[in-house]
């Protein structure tokens, strides 16, 4: 904590003059000086304060408290902006009233679910520009003091990281002016420092293990950690304590508990904590809280055995306020200094004997005595350890998922491929196609999932073992895998949702299902392997089963039976068995030139258009030096990275040709608003 303390100790000096020279009589602790509340006196030119958050959707008593909480903040001074990262309709509705002061950000990482990602949120944050960063609870209530704070906060010169807990409230009892501007009684008298101070007084303050709290960080040089941060889902807990111990672990900026200073309400609504995000609704809530807790603690977890010590909280100052002024105090450690932005200048022994200094100490041990410290251990928190369990049964995901025509888009994957899975998850999501599952072949790809926010599910009888570097075309894992899919595929059939199948390694240029819809009812789609450029593309075993489009219906289900069966017996991978059954050994049941009927089910196949679907050999499309313009060219809407051996070669060419939309390092999707700099 060395770093700290000279940290600290610049702070100190920079203002311990100015003690002396401003005291007053008073005995109170002043929330705020009322007449500061008077927003006349704001000035235009202070910093720069982007406050971002991910609100619930705007509805009911929820959105009626995440409105009242957002005009407050707006309402502190002209020079905050507001970030919400969120999905739902109703918040770009909400954010008209409001112009560029208020913005909607839907371009981030979000679950299956709708629950943001802490991760992605600070990303798209640092890309804001702003002096001053604001992480909050999108219901937390914020009051003048806030503002008077990151003013002081603002001249300190170092980097820092400012947290403060909330009060817990049932209900707020005052009403916002139109302007936003002043707070008011319930009979339109203005709202006096007293009453205020009341609600403080009245109700509890949460602390910086649990409750809900605020960070705030001045842009500067030095980042909030070492590292990338764990994808900790947004409102989950664990990553406020995170970043706090993170901060103080790392001596990178100086971090200070602002709780007694700075005046946040938070409503305790129940209600709120159960849906928070809701995209869902048929879901229970236990179902949806499992799922993300788990994933959480088990980060934390994850994260928390590795890197974390025990955090010693006596290593976080505090601020306080003695008679209007407000100083940094660490009680530990003994020491008071004022919260001053002058030039720095040298410090002399004898302050620890003036007067004002204890005076000031005096303040400051009665004011200490009567509030709560820091006695929880941020590490605890993060330690907390659950087992990844199995916590959506197949069923529910795909009543989550699937989409109003009861379609799926399904991905098999296994632990090699899971950056190539998370590329073509960030592809679908950038699409706005929402209604993918991922069917993991492994328990790694499985957490791994969970981690990344994927609607997974575990197949119970697929093979272990099949996750090793080469399972590709050709291969004994090839065959066992593929085998898998058809498996799951009838599965989902069956329980009466259409599949799309698509390999992760097809990248997708535009959603093929409207399309897909218009070949009817009693038609499989598939993609055809042929690599001529002219003739037939149905000719014996060019039928590609990593995408293909099948209806739940009583056909398509006895055809994709028989499929399964002749696969269970056969020595090969499962694309001969699609094309023999269905086509007949030697294209027996050929019709056409892109087409076949299985005579037993009437099921028609239909062999995609390779300019609309090309394989990997098409062309050579993988080949151009602008995959993306030549695909363009001849109207692609998805591109398969087949028709080579090994998988580095594949994920090679695919991330060269720019065809990637996933972030390794960081664990994010890749959004136009990081693009430049993460590819640089
Ligand atoms: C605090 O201020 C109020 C009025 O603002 C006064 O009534 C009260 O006595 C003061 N408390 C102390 C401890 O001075
Ligand atoms: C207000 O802004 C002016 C310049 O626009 C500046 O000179 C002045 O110091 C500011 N006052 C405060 C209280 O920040
Ligand atoms: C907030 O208040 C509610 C009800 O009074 C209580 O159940 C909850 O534990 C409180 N939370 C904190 C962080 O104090
Ligand atoms: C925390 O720090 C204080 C002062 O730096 C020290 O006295 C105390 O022993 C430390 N506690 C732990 C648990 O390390
Ligand atoms: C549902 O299917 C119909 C055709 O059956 C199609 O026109 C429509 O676009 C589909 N809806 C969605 C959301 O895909
Ligand atoms: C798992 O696969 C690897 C790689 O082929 C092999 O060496 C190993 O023996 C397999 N283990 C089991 C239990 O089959
Ligand atoms: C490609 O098609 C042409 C004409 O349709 C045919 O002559 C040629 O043999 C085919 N090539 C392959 C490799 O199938
Ligand atoms: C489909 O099969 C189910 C069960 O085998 C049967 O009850 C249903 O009548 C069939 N539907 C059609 C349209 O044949
Ligand atoms: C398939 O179609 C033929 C000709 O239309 C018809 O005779 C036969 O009954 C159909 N089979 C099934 C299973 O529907």
């Amino acid at each position: 904590m060395k770093v700290l303390q000279v940290g600290v100790l610049s702070i100190w000096l920079s203002g311990l003059l100015f003690i002396a020279l401003n005291f007053y009589a008073t005995r109170n602790l002043t929330i705020f000086n009322s007449d500061r509340i008077n927003h006349n006196h704001f000035n235009h030119s202070g910093p720069k304060i982007a406050i971002f958050t991910a609100p619930a959707p705007f509805i009911g008593s929820i959105g009626s408290s995440q409105s009242l909480a957002m005009r407050s903040w707006l309402g502190l001074s002209p020079q905050i902006t507001v970030l919400l990262f969120t999905q739902h309709p109703s918040a770009v509705a909400f954010a008209r009233d409001f112009g560029s002061r208020l913005m909607v950000e839907p371009n981030i990482d979000f679950t299956f679910l709708g629950t943001p990602f802490f991760h992605s949120m600070m990303a798209r944050a640092w890309a804001f520009t702003s002096d001053i960063y604001v992480l909050i609870d999108p219901d937390t209530i914020l009051l003048p003091d806030f503002i008077f704070m990151l003013n002081r906060a603002y001249k300190i010169n170092r980097d820092w990281l400012l947290v403060a807990s909330s009060h817990n409230v049932s209900r707020f009892p005052f009403y916002l002016s139109d302007d936003g501007k002043q707070w008011l009684t319930k009979d339109g008298r203005r709202v006096r420092t007293h009453e205020f101070q009341e609600i403080l007084d009245q109700s509890q303050q949460g602390n910086l293990c649990e409750g809900k709290m605020l960070m705030a960080w001045n842009s500067g040089e030095l980042p909030l950690n070492n590292g990338v941060f764990p994808p900790f889902l947004f409102g989950k807990g664990t990553h406020n304590p995170w970043v706090i111990s993170e901060a103080l672990l790392c001596e990178l900026r100086f971090v200070f508990d602002a709780s007694l200073t700075v005046s946040s309400f938070s409503l305790n609504d129940p209600v709120h904590w159960s849906n928070q995000f809701g995209r869902v609704s048929h879901v229970t809530d236990a179902e949806k809280r499992n799922w993300e807790y788990v994933g959480n603690s088990h980060l934390g977890a994850l994260y928390g055995s590795s890197s974390f010590h025990e955090i010693n909280s006596s290593c976080l100052a505090k601020v306080m306020n003695c008679y209007g002024k407000y100083n940094f105090v660490n009680m530990a450690k003994n020491t008071v200094f004022p919260v001053i932005h002058e030039r720095p200048f040298t410090w002399k022994e004898k302050f620890f004997h003036s007067s004002s200094l204890k005076k000031t100490m005096a303040c400051v041990d009665d004011t200490e005595a009567s509030n709560r410290r820091l006695d929880c251990s941020l590490t605890d928190q993060l330690k907390t350890s659950a087992p990844l369990d199995y916590p959506f049964p197949l069923e529910s995901l795909l009543s989550v998922v699937a989409d109003k025509n009861r379609t799926v888009v399904l991905a098999v994957a296994g632990y090699s491929y899971k950056d190539m899975l998370m590329s073509w998850v960030c592809r679908l999501r950038l699409l706005r196609v929402t209604n993918f599952v991922v069917c993991a072949l492994d328990h790694e790809t499985y957490q791994f999932s969970i981690l990344q926010g994927l609607p997974v599910f575990n197949d119970p009888s697929a093979p272990s073992n099949i996750s090793f570097n080469d399972c590709h075309f050709g291969t004994k894992c090839f065959q066992r895998v593929t085998k898998v899919k058809s498996r799951i595929v009838l599965q989902i059939l069956k329980l009466g949702y259409n599949v799309l199948l698509s390999d992760v390694d097809v990248y997708w240029f535009r959603n093929p299902l409207p399309l897909l819809y218009s070949f009817g009812l009693s038609v499989l789609a598939a993609q055809s392997d042929e690599h001529n450029r002219t003739g037939p593309i149905n000719l014996p075993r060019r039928l590609n089963s990593g995408f293909y489009f099948a209806r739940s219906n009583n056909l398509t289900i006895a055809a994709m039976e028989k499929v399964v069966k002749h696969a269970a017996t056969s020595g090969l991978s499962e694309q001969p068995s699609f094309y023999d059954t269905l086509c007949g050994e030697g294209g027996s049941n050929r019709v056409g030139d892109n087409k076949c009927v299985e005579p037993e089910t009437n099921l028609t196949v239909h062999f995609l258009d390779r300019k609309l679907f090309p394989n990997g050999a098409y062309l050579d499309l993988w080949l151009k030096k602008n995959v993306k313009g030549a695909c363009a060219k001849i109207g692609c809407l998805v591109l398969h990275n087949n028709w080579i051996s090994g998988r580095l070669k594949k994920l090679e060419r695919q991330v060269l040709s720019g065809l990637w939309e996933y972030d390794i390092t960081t664990r994010m999707c890749i959004q136009s608003w990081h693009k430049t700099k993460l590819m640089s």
